[in-house]
């Protein structure tokens, strides 16, 4: 069935791959040549296109840019030791964006288009995949409301792409965090579950003013209370505690993360004693005082692993132990690198190859 949807494709006359510097990719900036479109009316998708590259053309009234049902994805491929190309868990973004989806009144999007058309997508912008270590081509596939509309009620039109881009290392050192007790990101019964855009433009200002004093992301708590610790602006949270591997129960109001459940079963695998529950800011901040805390680090696919440096609450700084004392989240990287790059075995069939 996957491959069987019909795709029409048009490939680009003129590439722009000889333009692209691979040793300077940064991150977010520079696209491949080609993108997938598919739309949505009358109760179904009615088109799916593989095209060049490209601006689109919309009405001042889209309803997307008015009322915010947008959702989206994140997804990097690349090469393996053995010349397929790999993506991680590309099923779980699917399951997640169809899950977004019907939080924001959207359309599931069948795995034909998904999965199938991002194979039939990257194979034919295969040579944007980059061959330097740590770098990736990044996978974005999203969907909007492309209604001209005015009035707060669901669209009747979706628009679904996929674009690509090659990228490098997301952060380029260990992350400072600012426990955030003030601004709410997400509430319960909210959307902060869904990955739709609204929520990361609520982070934006309390983000750049944490940016202001030196901070690189924030550590969103609940939003009625403040008291416990929900997640970062793109990445889950994990503490290590001894052989003790603490992360916050999913909700409404935290990201169902690909990469956390993947290190969720790892963790178990190696032996350590997984407790997924509510984590109070008083008990990370008391584990920081008593140097009972081990490792902190964020979890997601831009970053993979982002190891925390320091933790600032209430006017003090925490720092956090050596880099090289972090040994589960130093193993993690590790493991999900060489298994990425078909360096080991794929025991729990997490990669799709191409
Ligand atoms: C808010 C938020 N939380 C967590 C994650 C991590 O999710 P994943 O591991 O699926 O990339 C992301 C990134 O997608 C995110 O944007």
């Amino acid at each position: 069935m996957i491959d069987t949807f019909l795709i029409e494709v048009e490939t680009t006359k003129q590439s722009r791959l000889e333009t692209v510097d691979f040793n300077d990719l940064g991150f977010g900036r520079i696209f491949s040549d080609h993108m997938l479109v598919a739309d949505y009316k009358d109760g179904q998708w009615v088109s799916c296109k593989i095209m060049p590259y490209g601006d689109l053309q919309m009405s001042p009234a889209l309803a997307a840019l008015h009322y915010g049902q947008s959702i989206f994805e994140g997804l990097k491929a690349q090469y393996t030791e053995d010349g397929d190309i790999s993506i991680f868990r590309p099923w779980e973004n699917h399951k997640r964006m169809v899950f977004s989806a019907e939080r924001m009144c959207m359309p599931a999007i069948p795995e034909e288009i998904f999965i199938g058309g991002m194979k039939q997508l990257i194979e034919l912008d295969k040579n944007w995949i980059p061959k330097q270590a740590g770098s990736s081509l990044y996978i974005r596939p999203f969907m909007f409301a492309s209604e001209p509309f005015l009035g707060v009620r669901p669209s009747q039109e979706y628009k679904f792409i996929i674009f690509t881009g090659p990228v490098g290392n997301y952060y380029s050192e260990p992350v400072k965090l600012n426990i955030q007790t003030h601004y709410s990101r997400v509430a319960q019964g909210g959307i902060g579950c869904a990955k739709t855009a609204g929520n990361y433009a609520a982070s934006l200002y309390p983000a750049v003013q944490g940016q202001k004093n030196g901070y690189h992301q924030q550590l969103w708590t609940n939003s009625e209370t403040h008291e416990y610790i929900e997640e970062v602006g793109t990445m889950n949270i994990m503490i290590r505690m001894g052989n003790k591997i603490i992360t916050p129960t999913l909700g409404d109001t935290i990201l169902r993360g690909v990469t956390r459940d993947s290190v969720l079963t790892l963790a178990k695998e190696w032996g350590y004693d997984v407790e997924e529950r509510k984590v109070k800011v008083a008990e990370l901040v008391e584990g920081l005082r008593n140097n009972t805390v081990d490792e902190v680090f964020g979890l997601g696919t831009a970053a993979v692993v982002a190891h925390v440096k320091t933790i600032h609450h209430d006017d003090t700084e925490y720092q956090l132990p050596a880099l090289e004392k972090r040994e589960f989240a130093n193993k993690v990287l590790d493991t999900l690198t060489k298994l990425k790059y078909g360096q080991i075995e794929d025991k729990y069939n997490w990669l799709m190859r191409i």
